[in-house]
């Protein structure tokens, strides 16, 4: 984790550096347990935990939508995955209503006194990437239950209040700590310096609560029933709020700057979702995702896109898994549309997209030219393109760690479907947990969300990047929730998304490319080996390629790191004969449904 961060930070914007950024991955890797698969006829949830999917199941049973089986789902992973994503944190929400795709920003924001030096030291210099996370400073507000209240009131069918039963009893009850929730307990250097957190994820002695002992958490289901109660003011006003702020801004070492006022005057915005046309053996798909202030949809779109205009639909697998040709062409594809998200991805209320329009970077001409790049040697590093007549004065950002987040897919009985990743960013977020009252154990993790803005304001050049750290703004994310329809049909055809930080992008990349194109099931796409490029060296899932392939991209020039990649993706298909729904071998999530 050290070397990177450090990288990062000695490196600022070289692209010769660049070239050498490989990322931490975004969580610690919990082993390869192989999954079924699941078939269902009437409705299923998928997510990153059984006990969640279980609660989202339950919404629907009882009649719920789509969007309460999220809401019920999402409170349970707020206590069983708190390393991922929770009550403290954001998230962004597709969602499909039958005949409309909308999306849900409810990603966090910069306080009103931040500003682009947030995360600069003393010296005018980006402080070290663990400092900035750990700490009051990375606090952002939080935003994903303001989101969801919002889709509640124009797609829920059960009472607000019914939706945070499962969580509140399991809160109260006690669930059984997961074996990957214990690892990342053991591994993390930071959570128990927190004293809220050291009493309640951990011993006397400092070691983490055993896996399978049941963990209890009076405090989160204090505020539950708050919010159950108020709605999102439980949270963001009142007590709570209070709570929140007093934590962020009396941390010893490094305070933030969150207010009253900043949590109080939130506001989830509703966006037009990035559709885009996609053509795989002949079959011609919408492809649906999240517009910025994510990279993903568009990440993605540039990433396929490319790709189409080169020959790699046109190279069979080999023993089930990509040839050399085709990675070279794939990481190539992901080296350019790094570069783009680089210099162009921000918060769209403080930046211009190119050429005025995001969907510049997707233009067919403009993918053209960029897969014209595209050589038999590898680019290793690749710049930004220009897609439009005017440049853009933005100077490219550094590549920084990113971490993790949590994807649920749901679909409901009535034709509704949603795809929402949620993040408290790093694994347990800026570890700050917040508690109203010191005798409850347990209580609710802060996001450290704010370090997904660049630390540096500007370039080498002196040029402001466009995801610097601005007040009220949103930092720049990875996550990409996808909805795939039949493009002349109109059908829906699959919601998927996937955790990791920017390597995200390329999980669920690989699971698009998987199903449309190889005309895989959704589990066997997610099991494929893992691999991309954020523009610097080939990354590929350690232990998944022959030698043969990983020589076959070190002989194109590429350097090629192997490494674990515990991707978090999940998915549903819509099939002719009912849903099929696939979950992450690599960590526990699984698909319930009827
Ligand atoms: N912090 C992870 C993301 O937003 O992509």
């Amino acid at each position: 984790m050290r070397n990177a961060c450090a990288l990062v930070i000695g490196c600022a914007l070289s692209l010769v550096c660049r070239a050498q950024f490989a990322p931490d991955m975004p969580e610690d890797n919990s082993g390869f347990t192989p999954k079924p698969g699941w078939s269902s006829k009437r409705h299923a949830v998928a997510a990153a935990n059984p006990l969640a999917a279980q609660a989202g199941l339950q919404m629907l049973r009882a009649g719920g939508s789509a969007i309460d089986a999220a809401i019920a789902t999402q409170m349970v992973l707020a206590l069983v995955e708190p390393q991922s994503s929770g009550l403290g944190g954001g998230a962004l929400l597709l969602h499909f209503n039958g005949v409309l795709v909308e999306a849900y920003d409810g990603r966090e924001t910069a306080p009103s006194t931040a500003d682009e030096k947030l995360f600069l030291a003393a010296d005018g210099k980006p402080m070290p990437f663990f400092e900035a996370v750990v700490s009051g400073r990375s606090v952002g507000t939080p935003g994903a239950i303001s989101m969801l209240e919002l889709a509640h009131k124009e797609y829920g069918k059960l009472p607000w209040s019914k939706l945070f039963d499962p969580a509140i009893m399991l809160a109260e009850e006690g669930f059984q700590i997961s074996a990957r929730l214990h690892l990342q307990l053991s591994r993390d250097r930071y959570l128990r310096q927190d004293p809220v957190a050291a009493r309640y994820f951990y011993r006397p002695d400092g070691s983490p609560r055993e896996v399978g002992s049941r963990l209890r958490n009076p405090e989160l289901a204090a505020v539950l029933r708050k919010i159950a109660a108020q709605g999102s003011k439980g949270l963001m006003q009142g007590e709570v709020a209070q709570a929140i702020v007093d934590k962020v801004r009396s941390h010893p070492a490094n305070p933030g700057l969150l207010t009253l006022d900043d949590l109080r005057n939130y506001k989830p915005v509703k966006r037009a979702a990035l559709c885009h046309d996609y053509s795989a053996q002949a079959r011609a798909f919408r492809i649906c995702g999240f517009p910025p202030p994510s990279s993903g949809a568009l990440a993605i779109g540039q990433i396929l896109g490319i790709l189409a205009h080169t020959r790699a639909g046109t190279l069979p697998l080999q023993n089930g898994l990509p040839s050399a040709e085709w990675l070279h062409l794939y990481t190539e594809a992901s080296r350019l549309a790094f570069a783009d998200r680089a210099q162009y991805l921000a918060d769209p209320e403080f930046v211009q997209p190119p050429a005025g329009d995001w969907m510049s970077l997707l233009a067919p001409g403009y993918l053209a030219e960029r897969a014209g790049l595209i050589q038999d040697s590898s680019m290793r590093t690749a710049r930004a393109g220009q897609p439009g007549p005017v440049k853009t004065s933005y100077a490219p950002m550094a590549e920084q760690p990113e971490y993790g987040t949590s994807h649920i897919s749901i679909v409901d009985g009535d034709g509704n479907a949603l795809a929402m990743t949620t993040t408290v960013e790093n694994q347990f977020g800026s570890r700050q947990m917040v508690s109203t009252d010191a005798n409850r154990d347990g209580g609710f993790l802060l996001n450290n969300e704010l370090t997904d803005f660049s630390f540096a304001p500007t370039g080498t050049t002196g040029e402001a990047v466009a995801n610097r750290v601005e007040p009220g703004k949103r930092p720049r994310s990875s996550m990409a929730p996808t909805l795939v329809f039949e493009k002349d049909s109109g059908k829906l055809r699959l919601t998927v998304g996937s955790s990791g930080g920017p390597m995200l992008i390329h999980f669920t990349a690989k699971t698009l490319y998987g199903m449309l194109y190889w005309e895989m099931d959704a589990q066997r796409a997610i099991d494929l080996p893992n691999f991309g490029s954020l523009n610097g060296p080939s990354l590929i899932e350690a232990g998944r390629f022959p030698t043969a392939t990983l020589e076959g991209l070190r002989s194109r020039g590429a350097t090629v790191r192997e490494q674990s990649m515990a991707s978090g993706t999940q998915a549903i298909e819509i099939t002719p004969s009912g849903l099929f729904g696939g979950a992450d071998p690599r960590r526990e999530g699984v698909v319930r449904g009827d």
